[in-house]
């Protein structure tokens, strides 16, 4: 059943929402840092090994949090914002979903099965691999990986950078609606 929140997000949504954006930019860095510095930092592929670990966790994650979303509304949106400002926050959540939390870790996933390479979730169990091997795919499979990283990082960028203008610029509460000790 649906169940209405004016007040602001549940405290499930909150360490939700928290919990996967700590794991989503630690993992962010630690590609940056794996690729970029590898010479320096990551001469066995440990960061390799710790980035796809952690990363690997959001999918399993999401379906939780996709879930309780599906059963819990988010609050509304002020009346101050316009109907075009209440649309773009509309999207920009599709898109975090849909590109930042699923296409970004399956395109990991992809790169990795196409270049026979294990992925340990949490250093725990093996992921099964999404295709077979396949040597002739590796630089698109990379590109895509690479390319859907970094297009990632402004859309999360961006996300930041409206919030904090939400709550200093507009002091409208939609970030204390995402912060814990509020009424729920
Ligand atoms: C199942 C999940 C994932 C797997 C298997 C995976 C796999 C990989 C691999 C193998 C690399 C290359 C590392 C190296 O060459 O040492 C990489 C790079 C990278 N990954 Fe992931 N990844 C996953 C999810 C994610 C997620 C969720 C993010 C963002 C939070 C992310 C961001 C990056 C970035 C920024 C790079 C570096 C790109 C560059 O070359 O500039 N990955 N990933
Ligand atoms: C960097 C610090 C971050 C801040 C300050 C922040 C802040 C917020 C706030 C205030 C909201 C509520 C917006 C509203 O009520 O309309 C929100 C929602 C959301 N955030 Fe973040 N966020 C951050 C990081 C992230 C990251 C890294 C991700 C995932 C990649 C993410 C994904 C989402 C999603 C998908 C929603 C929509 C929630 C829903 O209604 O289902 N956030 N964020």
């Amino acid at each position: 059943m649906s169940q209405s929140n004016t007040d602001g997000y549940t405290s499930t949504a909150k360490w939700l929402h928290w919990g996967m954006a700590l794991v989503w930019i630690c993992s962010w860095g630690l590609g940056i840092l794996a690729t970029h510095w590898r010479d320096e930092l990551n001469p066995h592929h440990e960061l390799t090994f710790l980035h796809k670990a952690l990363a690997s966790t959001l999918l399993f994650v999401l379906v939780v949090r996709v879930a309780w979303r599906l059963m819990n509304r988010p609050p509304a949106l002020p009346e101050s914002m316009s109907p075009l400002m209440k649309r773009g926050a509309m999207i920009g959540h599709i898109l975090l979903y849909a590109v930042a939390l699923i296409a970004l870790p399956l395109s990991g996933w992809y790169w990795s099965s196409i270049a026979d390479k294990p992925i340990l979730v949490l250093g725990l169990f093996l992921l099964p691999p999404l295709v077979a091997p396949d040597p002739d795919l590796y630089d698109l499979a990379k590109y895509i990986h690479t390319w859907t990283a970094w297009c990632c990082g402004v859309l999360v960028g961006g996300h930041l950078l409206v919030a904090l203008k939400h709550h200093f610029l507009d002091k409208d509460g939609i970030l204390d609606g995402m912060l814990p000790n509020t009424k729920n």
